[in-house]
């Protein structure tokens, strides 16, 4: 019997891949960088499956390009706005994702940079890199402390809750924005739902971790970044566009906001030229705040596990677009 063909967009952890390879004929894009659209266009059509990260641009005209055959779009990453989804509904076609198993690990680094921000760790490294550490000064790098500051978490889903969680052991006043509340993780961390002006005035660090959509595209924007404190240290570890990059040039240059530290940006990577890269009060690392062994390896295996049972025809264990079922004979419940 001839086995299904499957795309898969770079090398991912060999755990996921091994999986695919032993129900699948796999090729693998080998080249560190993604596949250019038109190539990655032309390598889908007549795939069974692709296998796809969220450097990808999966958009309508490509879904339609793959053909009618293709069973399932499986994204190796809890978040999936490269993929226009309800174009993949419209064909009945699933797309998987990876939830809940990197929410410790983003929140891990979500932490680590509102600390980095707040204790200026990487200038610090910078300037001793430089051999311009001559003494000890007692004014020299000064940050707030975070120890029983305010954070503000905008978005208080599985990885905002987890940053909460962090957040109380050292005595934080942790509010939080979203679409709508939580009644039991407030109760949980301690947490207090503020409206999103509310929130910006009142803390001292605020956190992102929205999902994209039309809705939080530059959410941050020039007038909810000057409602921010003048000491005020914002956090991305959500999306790059949630936050308008010239409004935070603007605000970090005018120390409208004392410190930035984004995890992701707009766009990704951010360009050599990019003013934001002259500034010494922002810290940019390259969207790797889920890049621990670990977590990359169960990715791994989850993306290959949805992709397997789209190959199957069984519901997919983490399926974005449920509705795909309701016109489908694979009825079943969706936890
Ligand atoms: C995701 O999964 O959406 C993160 O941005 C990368 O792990």
């Amino acid at each position: 019997m001839t086995k299904p063909r499957v795309f898969v967009t770079r090398l991912i952890p060999e755990n996921g891949l091994e999986m695919v390879r032993q129900e699948a004929d796999v090729e693998v894009w080998q080249d560190p960088l993604p596949p250019p659209y038109e190539t990655l266009s032309q390598k889908a059509q007549g795939m069974d499956a692709l296998l796809c990260l969220l450097t990808d641009k999966i958009d309508a005209n490509l879904i339609s390009a793959i053909g009618p055959q293709v069973k399932v779009i499986s994204q190796m990453a809890v978040g999936f706005d490269n993929i226009d989804v309800p174009a993949a509904t419209a064909k009945g076609i699933p797309v998987g994702n990876t939830p809940g198993v990197l929410t410790d690990t983003t929140a891990d680094f979500a932490w680590a940079l509102l600390m980095a921000a707040a204790r200026r760790v990487v200038e610090g490294d910078k300037f001793a890199r430089a051999g311009k550490w001559k003494t000890w000064g007692p004014i020299d790098f000064l940050g707030p402390d975070v120890t029983g500051a305010t954070l503000g978490i905008i978005g208080f889903g599985r990885i905002g809750q987890g940053l909460a969680k962090r957040a109380q052991g050292f005595d934080m006043r942790i509010l939080y924005f979203d679409r709508r509340r939580h009644p039991e993780a407030e109760r949980k961390y301690n947490a207090e739902y503020a409206d999103l002006n509310t929130l910006l005035c009142a803390a001292d660090f605020v956190s992102l971790h929205t999902t994209l959509s039309q809705e939080t595209y530059h959410l941050m924007n020039d007038a909810r970044l000057k409602l921010m404190k003048p000491g005020g240290i914002l956090i991305n570890t959500a999306r790059g566009p949630v936050v308008d990059p010239e409004a935070l040039y603007r605000a970090l240059a005018s120390r409208t906001i004392a410190y930035a530290a984004l995890d992701v940006t707009e766009p990704e990577p951010i360009r050599p030229n990019d003013p934001l890269l002259t500034l010494d009060n922002i810290i940019i690392a390259p969207h790797i705040a889920s890049a621990s062994f670990q977590t990359r390896a169960k990715m791994a295996t989850m993306a290959a596990a949805n992709l397997i049972a789209g190959l199957r025809g069984d519901r997919l264990p983490n399926c974005v677009n449920p509705q795909v079922y309701a016109h489908n004979q694979i009825c079943g419940s969706h936890g």
